[in-house]
């Protein structure tokens, strides 16, 4: 048997004198091996026979021991101590059943006291980082292929795919840290799957680059959409407003400061069922006009509601001495009306207010569905597993109803599909902190959004729906998602605050590991949970589609003496909101 770590009594580094449930200290009397220690590398401690517990070094400290404590008074010597706390990370058995060098990230016996610690570096380093590629590659037969160990770059990181969908995972790091790349590397690995399905929320347009089989592009429609004919085929999306919730109408037209905000709420929801009623009825759909609720899928005509808001507004009624009198919200739904009307008329809500006609009728939804959220197999042409979403155009005030509606959109349709028809599927939320804010700082908008991604966050993984997070403020993003997500891709993170968010992620154990997130480099991450087999800093492989995110380089551009642009193509693209397309 080719056992990877031959150690002998010279290699002994130093021995195990206190233990608990996931770290163990260690004693050192060699002052020249305690130099050659470094926090993060790993050691082998000496277990059960047959077996190694690997650990992550977590600190190192030389303190001295005042003599006279020691009761060694005539001792003028000062003695000292070398101690290295060491979290265990796992356990490399040499045979498992029929496997030889088989390593878990279980620690299934801790470390007795006085166990012998050995380094893992050279030559055993590299035998344990192939062991560690194996297990990943015996697990899955395409795995998932994120990069390379900083602490061997001669191995390759993989993360196990299942559990890094499965469990939810949050890439985070400064601007310019590399998240957009590390994106487009995983994206780019699912896309070559022959059934990889993923939505990407592109907050930017920066992933329109990536042009394979593998991908479609959409964007939402933007004003200058609204006379042409465009469609689903060209890559052009309407989100009809019948496709928002009740809570998201009511966000976008209610104005929660107004006293008569709660009236105007209930009427409104009045009119809404009202409305879809009348659109059943004409559509013969009998079977669901006995079952459909106020949030139910039902296309309707938002003139119906705007008709039925202004004939309660105005309504008369007769009073006790047989005189007419005002109704009882009579002038008291003015207010919503008027912002009712302003929102169908405003030209950059023209995807939500003003769809093609086609889009009022039953059958579009399952087309609309089936484009978005089912798999390449499922697709007319057979390409376009990853769909990219461009939202670069869309109002900031209500990008959070728009993503969070098709968030909700795939969330719902795999709720309600069979449980053996069902095609997981991955949400990739770049720039999560713009709508899935952290509660205490958010409008009504941001949370009817919050809310969905918290119902994904929590119960996402039963109907294989699987959340990444991406941002650059973790900070400013809600805790109880990102608590629920189990992976976690940390590049270099400045931000104090941003800082402390991402330790209290980290496990007990592995608290200290955080201490590089400043100091990481650029493309470099630290890698923990259940993805991935080691806690690591990898640095993760350039994508082969560069995202178009390039960082700008001011010096030079300042410095080459050729005319960059002008200003008036800026200008005309403003005006029109919408970006020139070649
Ligand atoms: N893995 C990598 N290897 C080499 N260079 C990289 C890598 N990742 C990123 N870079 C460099 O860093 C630049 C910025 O990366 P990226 O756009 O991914 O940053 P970001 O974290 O998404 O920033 P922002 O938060 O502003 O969107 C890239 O243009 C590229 O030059
Ligand atoms: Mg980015």
């Amino acid at each position: 048997m080719n056992k990877i770590f031959q150690f002998g009594e010279k290699d002994i580094l130093g021995r195990v004198i206190s233990v608990d449930t996931a770290t163990a200290v260690i004693e050192i009397d060699d002052l020249e091996k305690l130099r050659c220690m470094q926090v993060n590398r790993l050691v082998a401690l000496e277990s059960n026979a047959g077996q190694h517990l690997i650990g992550l070094i977590e600190k190192i400290t030389r303190k001295a021991i005042d003599a006279l404590l020691e009761g060694k008074e005539n001792d003028a010597e000062v003695v000292e101590q070398n101690l290295v706390r060491i979290s265990l990370i796992g356990t490399l058995f040499d045979k498992r059943g029929t496997h030889e060098n088989v390593f878990t990230r279980t620690v299934e016996s801790v470390p007795r006291i006085n166990a012998a610690c050995f380094p893992v570096e050279g030559e055993s380093l590299t035998r344990f980082m192939q062991v560690i590629a194996q297990v990943a590659q015996d697990d899955l037969k395409k795995s998932l292929l994120i990069g390379n160990y900083t602490l061997d770059e001669r191995a390759e990181a993989y993360l196990h795919g299942d559990r890094f969908f499965q469990r939810h995972a949050v890439v985070v790091g400064s601007t310019g840290s590399g998240k957009s790349w590390t994106t487009a590397r995983l994206l780019e690995q699912v896309a070559n799957l022959p059934q990889g399905n993923a939505i990407v929320f592109d907050i930017h347009g920066e992933y329109n680059t990536m042009q394979a089989d593998g991908f479609r592009h959409f964007r939402i429609a933007g004003s200058s959409d609204l006379e042409k004919k465009t469609s689903l085929d060209d890559g052009v999306l309407y989100l009809p407003y019948w496709l928002l919730s009740y809570e998201a109408l009511v966000s976008m037209l209610v104005d929660r400061s107004d006293q008569n905000a709660p009236n105007q709420a209930m009427i409104m929801s009045r009119a809404i069922i009202k409305a879809k009623q009348k659109s059943l009825e004409n559509a013969g759909q009998k079977e669901i006009i006995e079952n459909f609720t106020i949030d139910s899928p039902v296309p309707f005509n938002i003139l119906d509601v705007e008709a039925e808001l202004n004939s309660i507004n105005t309504e008369m009624v007769t009073g006790s001495s047989c005189r007419d009198k005002q109704g009882d919200f009579h002038g008291k739904l003015s207010r919503l009306i008027a912002r009712l009307e302003a929102k169908i008329s405003d030209r950059r809500l023209g995807f939500l207010f003003k769809p093609p006609t086609e889009t009022s009728a039953f059958e579009w939804l399952n087309e609309f569905a089936t484009v978005l959220i089912a798999g390449r197999a499922d697709q007319k042409d057979g390409k376009g597993g990853v769909k990219i979403i461009d939202f670069s155009e869309v109002p900031s005030d209500i990008l959070p109803l728009m993503v969070s509606l098709i968030a909700k959109l795939a969330f719902s349709i795999h709720q309600w599909q069979p449980s053996n028809k069902r095609h997981p599927i991955a949400l990739f939320c770049d720039e999560a902190h713009l709508y899935i804010p952290d509660t205490n700082n958010t409008d009504a908008a941001g949370e009817v959004s919050v809310d969905i991604f918290e119902r994904i966050a929590k119960e996402g993984r039963k109907y294989g729906v699987g959340l990444v997070v991406i941002s650059q403020r973790p900070s400013e993003v809600n805790k109880t998602v990102l608590s629920q997500c189990n992976n976690l891709l940390a590049m270099r993170l400045t931000n104090g605050e941003d800082q402390s968010v991402i330790k209290k992620l980290l496990p007990d154990s592995l608290g200290g590991f955080g201490d590089v997130l400043p100091i990481l480099d650029i493309g470099e991450a630290l890698i923990v949970g259940d993805a991935s087999l080691l806690p690591s800093r990898i640095r993760i492989k350039e994508p082969s589609f560069e995202p178009s995110s390039a960082t700008i380089p001011f010096w030079k551009k300042w410095s080459d003496d050729i005319k960059i642009g002008g200003v008036s193509d800026a200008v005309n693209n403003w005006r029109r909101q919408s970006m020139k397309r070649t």
